[in-house]
């Protein structure tokens, strides 16, 4: 007997939890918010209705938004000190490496919403966290381009604040166009939760341990980074300026060819999807947005977006990707909307964790708020030795 037996490595990603927050039909390529479907959401509400939404279960009427605009308004500034720590990195340092770093000292900061346990800082930690994220992403790119930091305005929109932070700099201000405005602001929606995906269920089980919420939504950031999740959407612009650059249309079934030989390793980034078995409804969204904003910018002959909607057209209709229920995701058109709006491609994730972080958040305050929620602890199937005794070192 070795003590090993065989296991389903699927097992493991077979963890469940109850939550009321995000309902996702992958069959039907459904996605609801507290149960709104996100096509009306994404046309009828801005970002921070739908944050109030998941945060609170319910739309806010205009009081209640108005309330909730002026308390994330008023929280938007951070600690001077956040730039010195930002300081400490190198200029060319990816901005989720910096993001990772940046939202874990926030901990550091606000001693009054560190208790996870106690509603209040819960509450005033999720305002933090949604109003800080727009400016330290700000801060990251700036950093990175040898700029000086622009400080939030009180007057803009929460999208049309995050634009002028990353390009007005202090010779020149920045006024961001109502489509483009809106744009962003509908890139937010639909990043916004997803159910518990990598990097929610890693906040889930983060949190879970009593730490701080700045902390768990920093692990989140950290998930978040990785290439088969919010990744993806550096990676699937990468791969359409290869395609491009390697010939663009004409080259897409070579590429495609690539993709099926299993020994490749090469996916199509903004492909398949660990729920959605049919259409991701974001990245039709996301692709109606895309043609928005280029028309809106002269752009509609884009050709990075006549190869995307090429690419899309020939892996709907190839074998491969039918047999294996492969559909664009919401990573698919997302990069080249931003790639649009003048967003760096090293940015795209960042943007992600910024539009997430209220589906973390939610989704923590969801597990912490159940009276039966205990530590996170999953379960493993052993497969390694059996007992056995140890020789002195001149027997080994
Ligand atoms: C996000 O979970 C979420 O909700 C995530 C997210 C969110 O909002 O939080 O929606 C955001 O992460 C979207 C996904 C972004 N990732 C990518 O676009 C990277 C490319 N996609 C793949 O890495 C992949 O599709 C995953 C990781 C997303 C899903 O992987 P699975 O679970 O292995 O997919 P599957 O079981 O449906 O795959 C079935 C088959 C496999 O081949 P076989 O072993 O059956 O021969 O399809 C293959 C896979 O190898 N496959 C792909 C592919 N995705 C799956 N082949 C080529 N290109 C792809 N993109």
């Amino acid at each position: 007997q070795t003590g090993k037996f065989t296991y389903d490595p699927g097992f493991l990603s077979t963890a469940s939890c109850n939550s009321a927050i995000t309902y996702i039909d992958g069959d039907k390529g459904e996605l609801l918010y507290r149960g709104y479907p996100i096509e009306q959401l994404a046309v009828n509400c801005d970002f921070l209705e739908t944050c109030h939404l998941l945060l609170y279960g319910e739309l806010p009427n205009s009081d209640q938004k108005s309330e909730f605009v002026n308390r994330v308004t008023h929280h938007t500034m951070v600690n001077e000190q956040m730039h010195f720590f930002l300081r400490g990195f190198r200029r060319d340092a990816h901005p989720m490496a910096v993001m990772t770093g940046l939202v874990g000292a926030l901990s550091a900061f606000y001693h009054d919403s560190t208790d996870i346990n106690n509603p209040e800082h819960r509450d005033i930690a999720a305002i933090r966290l949604i109003a800080k994220m727009p400016t330290l992403v700000s801060m990251a790119y700036k950093y990175s381009v040898g700029q000086p930091f622009i400080y939030p305005k009180n007057d803009l929109s929460y999208a049309g604040n995050f634009m002028r932070m990353m390009f007005a700099t202090p010779c020149e201000d920045f006024h961001v166009s109502p489509v483009i405005e809106r744009a962003l602001d509908r890139i937010f929606i639909l990043h916004a939760d997803h159910e518990q995906n990598a990097s929610t269920s890693t906040v889930r089980l983060c949190g879970s341990s009593g730490t701080n919420p700045f902390a768990a939504i920093a692990a989140g950031v950290a998930c978040l980074w990785g290439p088969a999740h919010g990744g993806a959407n550096e990676a699937a612009l990468n791969m359409l300026e290869d395609i491009q650059r390697r010939g663009g249309v004409e080259k897409i079934g070579e590429f495609i060819t690539q993709v099926k030989d299993k020994n490749s390793g090469i996916k199509l980034m903004g492909f398949g999807h660990r729920v959605y078995k049919n259409y991701d409804p974001r990245a039709k969204l996301m692709r109606e947005t895309c043609h928005e904003v280029l028309n809106e910018l002269g752009l509609h002959n884009d050709p990075l977006f006549k190869l995307a909607m090429a690419l899309e057209k020939i892996a709907l209709e190839d074998d491969y990707f039918v047999a294996r229920k492969l559909y664009p995701n919401v990573d698919f058109y997302s990069g080249i909307v931003q790639r649009a709006i003048g967003i760096p491609v090293s940015l795209f994730t960042a943007i992600f964790a910024l539009a997430r972080t209220v589906g973390w958040i939610a989704q923590l305050n969801e597990m912490i708020a159940d009276p039966e929620y205990k530590i996170g602890r999953p379960r493993q199937l052993f497969s390694g030795a059996a007992p056995r005794q140890v020789k002195p070192i001149g027997e080994r």
